[in-house]
């Protein structure tokens, strides 16, 4: 499987070296993420045959927004968290201000990365994001009220199987792939983003802060609809491990040249954190 410490090291060229926001930007990127959408974006694009160099700033580009997303989604405003990657926010920090800007510019870095170096895949990048914004306006609509299960998987599939979706989509694009690939590759995706969504929600329960590197417990505390609150943990342990199997299956057309995106799909399952 692709390392995270060359994503890390092709990371480092494109962030801003200088001043508080450039500090703030470095400080969130790395902080120790686990690099899942950038190596998957590869992994998606090596399976169709892809050049490594060509979609290392795509990558690198969609680990950018996940950390905006995540810089965001930690504000007092929405979930309100205190620790992310084993350290303290990026409010906690530098302020609420600062937090918000250093979002707003990796955000925007990202497309400044895609328009010089893959313009081709930007729009995939854009649809991602733009359904990610709206899951999380459901997902914090949804506290504290009882949504079925139909409205869950929504929330889901748009606050974090959306940039999944995107990660092998633009790998597939950069790669020339042919449109059956894309579409094996999107059904996969969703399926891997579901599974890695339940995941993260029963993490929540059963894990603890130290090793998950941010609160446990806090869905319960804001009141979020997620799966183990839905259906119970067993039942939403079943369900991940149904996604995994079906992931799989979306694979087949690519046969053993999809050897290290089933073992995604299995760490998106088993993870601990
Ligand atoms: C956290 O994503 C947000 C979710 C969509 C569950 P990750 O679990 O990939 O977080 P990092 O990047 O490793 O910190
Ligand atoms: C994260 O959902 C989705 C996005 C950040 C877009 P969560 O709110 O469950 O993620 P964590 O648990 O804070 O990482
Ligand atoms: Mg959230
Ligand atoms: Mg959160
Ligand atoms: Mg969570």
């Amino acid at each position: 499987m692709f390392a995270p410490k060359l994503i890390d090291r092709a990371l480092r060229k494109y962030l801003p070296t200088k001043g508080v926001l450039a500090k703030a930007m470095r400080y969130s990127v790395f902080a120790g993420g686990k690099r899942f959408r950038p190596i998957l974006m590869i992994e998606a694009a090596r399976a169709c045959g892809g050049n490594i160099n060509k979609v290392m700033p795509a990558a690198c580009a969609m680990e950018t927004i996940h950390t905006f997303t995540l810089i965001h989604d930690d504000l007092p405003a929405m979930d309100d968290s205190n620790l992310r990657r084993g350290k303290p926010t990026s409010h906690k920090v530098f302020g609420e201000d600062i937090a918000i800007l250093a979002g707003d510019a990796l955000n925007t870095l990202a497309f400044k990365i895609l328009a010089d170096r893959c313009p081709e895949a930007s729009g995939e990048l854009a649809e991602g994001l733009l359904k990610v914004v709206e899951g999380q306006v459901l997902d914090l609509r949804s506290e504290g009220k009882k949504i079925g299960f139909a409205q869950l998987q929504k929330i889901h599939l748009l606050k974090t199987a959306a940039l999944i979706e995107s990660s092998v989509r633009m790998g597939a694009i950069l790669s020339n792939a042919r449109d059956r690939q894309i579409k094996a590759l999107t059904q996969y995706a969703r399926h891997l983003g579901l599974a890695f969504q339940i995941a993260d929600d029963i993490l929540d329960v059963v894990s603890e802060e130290k090793t998950l590197g941010k609160p446990a417990g806090a869905d319960q505390k804001a009141k979020k609809a997620t799966y183990p609150g839905l259906l119970g943990l067993k039942r939403a342990q079943k369900l991940a491990d149904r996604h995994f199997r079906d992931a799989v299956q979306a694979l087949k057309p690519f046969g053993r040249r999809a050897g290290e995106l089933v073992e995604i799909a299995e760490f998106a399952v088993r993870r601990k954190k």
